[in-house]
């Protein structure tokens, strides 16, 4: 709900649970008055103080008034140069080379339902689910205008931000820095948590104290990346799973970004998040204006836990465009661990025949089926089968997995190219590169400038050829390099700042087509594994590949790091050959089933190499997820231990809605000899139910989620334990 007090120029924003508060004062500015557990609302500007500071200007507007200063107050979204020393939202440069920008008050308009962002990701809602607050500020002298965007979906807890700067004046202006969300929070005494790694061991998470001055986390390699991840939570010294005060920022933003927080002088913190200000420098003629990407927030004061939760109830019901919707989809089987390039039309069809007895409904063909591409050194860019790997092209290839009972999907690599490709040779200076310099390499290959129209219609024409030559209804897009040598043959020199962002438009503009050219067509997105797994590419590619690192074990930290803020069906996890490939270490078939079903869940693996006692396990475990995939796919999630401390197991369940049933899943760790009894609380159940666990014995909800239920001790490392729960509705005597 929003509440537009014109009068007092006070603009409230009530969640089920939350309040978010803003209000012009006397001088026009725009401040933040309050954010977190929901009030009843009134002006809440009588929180903030106000006294003479030394060095801390104060606007001219004040004039001889020494207490009104920019730099100590809460703002709503800061412009650089007026006396405000912290990290700014918004940096301009004038027509005359000025750095200094005053948003002013213009306007405030209520509108029903979420505002939709041209060209870019954002959460969409209908009138029944969200409202938009659009507040207009000004700079006089620049004639700019600044327009924040505010989606408020009440019962999700969720606000969304975004920003649109318009250029009314008559010269040419320069954004340096154009930020999503200024978040200011009173006090410094804030944890800041950011999920951070690398490539095979994606957004770990990390906790640290705010200390006096900046702090920051991003990416400047073209792709929100595995090193940081666009999401970040600012929190109480206290807060933890189950308690305490927590605000989630997620960015939805597939490029370089950075989340900077800052403790100020006086004790009050900021966050900003938004695309990153590194080689960003964007002009506007006149007329001209700018979008930022999206950001969304929410505040929980139930913990971590509760938090996530509203995440991935809105990211699932208001951000994803899955084709499947709520429907269970196709249990995978992906080629890639099985064959890399080295496969025909036969050994593939063999692959899916070993799997479809076992229940998998989709054959993904990986990397390899394309141009000269025997290697991961030449082809990409030429996107026509191979004839001599796949006679009679893709037809004849899903002919005959089709004539198995099961579907087919393909692996895509469209923003690269190797310089040993028809393509490269025929468009060099397609690729990005800057004049006079020979362009860096990763894993042999060259980014292709989509930031250019002709060089993205020329790779959609081909991909939509390929696509439309058979019955696809899988398409993994991947892309697997940072970004480097930007700088783009269509854009002038002043305008180079540009690219970064116009490449990701690209990205996003050739997904959409893909949509809506193929509507049905399930997208999985990738960037080695978990290189760009953002709430972006989440609106065009509703599950994407966590991380290339399939072993179970480390995936429990990398699937638990990813949970802070995304939903557990956007995480694409099968389950590979052990010993596995990336650590060479051994966990069992059941392990790797328990945690890949955690996630949209698949094979990648020859199953035709498993023994029958093996394919037996295999043909339970799909039809175990086939069974409990509503639970999977669109229960709560609770994050019982943490895989990043120190304990017997990790545990984590997903839970009905209304809290009826659930599945609970725990990992052993390295074993000891002589353990100690150990029991897990459970969470999310109704304390007033019995249970059925695992169709035997009645337990009682309140005491599973006080006392716990006691965990078997169990011989070896890795071992696998999963419980389901199911309430029973008369209330029988328990134990
Ligand atoms: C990336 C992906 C893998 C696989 C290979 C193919 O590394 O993350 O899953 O598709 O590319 O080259």
């Amino acid at each position: 709900m929003i509440v537009l007090d014109k009068e007092h120029k006070l603009f409230t924003l009530h969640t089920q649970n939350t309040t978010y508060q803003m209000k012009a004062d006397a001088y026009g500015v725009l401040l933040h008055t309050y954010y977190g557990p929901r009030v009843r609302g009134g002006d809440l500007s009588c929180l903030l103080q106000y006294t003479d500071r030394s060095f801390s200007p104060n606007p001219n507007a004040a004039g001889t008034c020494r207490t009104y200063s920019l730099d100590v107050l809460p703002r709503e979204y800061a412009a650089s140069g007026g006396g405000d020393f912290r990290i700014p939202s918004l940096e301009v440069e004038g027509p005359d080379g000025s750095h200094t920008a005053s948003l002013r008050f213009a306007e405030a308009q209520v509108r029903p339902g979420k505002y939709a962002l041209e060209g870019l990701p954002a959460f969409f809602g209908t009138e029944a689910e969200a409202d938009t607050l659009v507040i207009t500020l000004e700079d006089a002298a620049l004639q700019l205008q600044v327009e924040l965007f505010y989606g408020v979906f009440e019962a999700h807890d969720l606000i969304t931000r975004a920003v649109r700067v318009v250029n009314r004046g008559e010269g040419t202006v320069r954004l340096r820095q154009a930020a999503s969300l200024c978040l200011d929070l009173p006090g410094g005494d804030w944890d800041l948590i950011t999920f951070d790694g690398r490539h095979v061991m994606e957004r770990c998470p990390s906790r640290a104290p705010l200390r006096p001055g900046v702090q920051s986390v991003g990416s400047v390699r073209g792709t929100s990346s595995h090193q940081h991840n666009p999401f970040a939570i600012l929190c109480g010294r206290d807060a933890g799973e189950e308690h305490g005060l927590c605000y989630g920022a997620m960015l939805l933003y597939s490029g370089n970004f950075q989340a900077a927080a800052e403790r100020s002088q006086f004790e009050s913190s900021r966050l900003v998040l938004g695309i990153h200000p590194y080689h960003f420098c964007w002009t506007l003629d006149p007329g001209a204006s700018f979008t930022t990407p999206e950001a969304a927030l929410v505040c929980s004061s139930q913990g971590f836990g509760a938090m996530s939760r509203r995440f991935h109830r809105a990211i699932r019901s208001n951000l994803l465009r899955d084709p499947y919707g709520d429907r269970r989809k196709p249990v995978l089987v992906n080629s890639w661990e099985a064959t890399y390039f080295d496969f025909d039309a036969d050994k593939l069809v063999e692959l899916a025949a070993a799997s479809a007895p076992l229940g998998v409904e989709l054959f993904v063909l990986d990397d390899g089926w394309f141009g000269a591409r025997d290697s991961d050194s030449s082809g990409l860019g030429d996107w026509t089968v191979n004839e001599r790997k796949l006679p009679g092209g893709l037809e004849a290839l899903v002919t005959r997995i089709q004539a198995l009972g099961m579907s087919f999907g393909l692996w895509v690599e469209p923003e690269m190219v190797n310089e040993d490709s028809e393509l490269y040779r025929a468009h060099p200076d397609w690729a990005l590169s800057v004049p006079g310099r020979g362009p860096s390499r990763g894993r042999a290959q060259l980014v292709l400038d989509f930031s250019r129209k002709e060089v993205r219609d020329h790779i959609y024409a081909a991909l939509k050829r390929v696509l439309s030559s058979a019955d696809v209804s899988y398409v993994k897009w991947d892309m697997n390099r940072s970004l480097t040598d930007v700088w783009s043959a269509a854009l002038a020199p002043e305008r180079q700042g540009e690219v970064y962002h116009r490449y990701v438009l690209g990205v996003y503009e050739m997904l959409e087509r893909l949509r809506q050219d193929f509507p049905n067509l399930l997208i999985e997105g990738c960037s080695g594994g978990g290189g760009r797994f953002d709430g972006g590419m989440l609106y065009y590619t509703p599950q994407i590949w966590c991380s290339d690192n399939t072993d179970a074990v480390d995936r429990l930290r990398i699937q638990y790091g990813t949970s802070f803020g995304y939903p557990p069906c956007t995480m694409g996890a099968h389950v590979s050959a052990t010993p596995n490939e990336q650590t060479g270490r051994t966990a069992s078939l059941e392990t790797r089933g328990a945690v890949a079903m955690s996630g949209t869940f698949g094979y990648e693996m020859d199953l035709g190499k498993s023994s029958p006692e093996e394919r037996e396990t295999i043909r339970k475990q799909v039809e175990f997820f086939k069974k409990h995939h509503h639970l999977l796919q669109t229960g709560d999630y609770y994050r019982l231990t943490s895989p990043f401390q120190e304990g017997p197991y990790t545990a984590w369940a997903h839970v009905s809605p209304d809290g009826r049933e659930a599945l609970v899943n725990l990992v052993t760790g390295s074993t000891h000899a002589a353990l100690p009894f150990t029991s897990l609380r459970l969470q999310g159940l109704d304390p007033n139910l019995d249970y059925r666990v695992n169709g035997g014995k009645l337990w009682p909800g309140d005491v599973l989620l006080t006392a716990g239920y006691p965990i078997p001790l169990f011989l070896g490392d890795y071992q696998t334990f999963q419980l389901y729960l199911e309430a029973v509705d008369a209330s029988s005597p328990a134990f």
